[in-house]
């Protein structure tokens, strides 16, 4: 069996369904991973879908995959236009990471269109509300081979 691909999420993405739906939709985050686990299992990949609303969590998690994941696919929601210390993390992976988004960033406030997360990405998939998650994850099994 290979190492799972982690599915990580960012601050306030636990209240997906009610947070700005006319933004990032009516899915819930629940709904999102079903999504990634089901794309994943056609790909034999499982998934350790994990959400938080703390930076540090989220770098522990990061840290945590350098020996447990086959890949990345990392939402990191607002850190994502903020974090160093998460890229920093990210530098130190060593495994593919997609970085994912439910909206365009880049179409939105000026703020939104850098992430530090891009820096260390392999590639990026936005603005497909949760399919960007699954495209993000076949993306993710893809080069994990
Ligand atoms: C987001 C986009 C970010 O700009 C925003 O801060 C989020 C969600 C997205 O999935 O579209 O929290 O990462």
């Amino acid at each position: 069996m290979p190492k799972p691909i982690y599915v990580l999420s960012g601050p306030n993405l636990n209240l997906l369904g009610t947070r700005e739906p006319e933004i990032y939709g009516h899915q819930t985050l629940d709904d999102v991973r079903a999504l990634c686990e089901a794309r994943a299992k056609a790909r034999g990949f499982e998934v350790v879908f994990r959400q938080s609303n703390h930076e540090g969590e989220l770098i522990d998690w990061i840290q945590e995959a350098r020996n447990e994941a086959a890949a990345l696919v990392l939402n990191p929601a607002g850190y994502g236009h903020t974090s160093v210390a998460i890229l920093d993390a990210l530098k130190m992976l060593g495994i593919p990471v997609v970085e994912c988004h439910l909206s365009n960033p880049a179409a939105r406030e000026a703020f939104r269109r850098k992430t530090y997360v891009s820096l260390a990405a392999t590639g990026i998939v936005s603005g497909f509300g949760a399919a960007s998650y699954e495209l993000a994850v076949e993306a993710a099994a893809g080069l994990a081979r």
